[in-house]
């Protein structure tokens, strides 16, 4: 499945987003910029997997099961997750639908992931 997310195209969803990263999970890491990728990639996440996953660097899953993304690279280099992105995620996922990103999208979503490693 493919979601579009036509606002964060536009030149106001770019800049808003950047405000939002700003005020919201980021805050406490105001350091990190990310790149227009991670960017990308974290709209992505937010929509998609956020509701059961944590995808900041310290937010807890709303699921409990669900691993925080920020883990995942401990365990696998995130890279690994680039052929279940595009072909779509995922064994042991029963709760989860199913989702399936095109090349650029999966290249924005690894993108984010390693910004989270540091
Ligand atoms: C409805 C809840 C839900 C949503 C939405 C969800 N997940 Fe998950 N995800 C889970 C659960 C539960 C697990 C743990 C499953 C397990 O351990 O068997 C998991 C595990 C994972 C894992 C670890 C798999 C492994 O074996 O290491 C990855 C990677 C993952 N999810 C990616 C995603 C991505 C990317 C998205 C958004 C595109 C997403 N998930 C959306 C519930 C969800």
């Amino acid at each position: 499945m493919r979601r579009i997310v036509p606002w964060h195209l536009t030149a106001i969803g770019v800049a808003s987003l950047a405000a939002t990263l700003a005020l919201t999970s980021l805050s406490a890491h105001s350091e990190d910029v990310l790149s227009p990728p991670a960017q990308r990639g974290y709209v992505l996440l937010h929509a998609d997997c956020a509701s059961c996953h944590a995808i900041g660097k310290v937010d807890d899953s709303p699921l409990k099961i669900a691993p925080p993304f920020r883990t995942l690279h401990l365990h696998y280099p995130v890279e690994d997750l680039q052929e279940p992105l595009a072909e779509g995620i995922i064994t042991g996922h029963p709760t989860m639908p199913e989702f399936r990103y095109d090349p650029g999208q999966v290249n924005d979503v690894i993108t984010y992931l390693k910004s989270l490693e540091h």
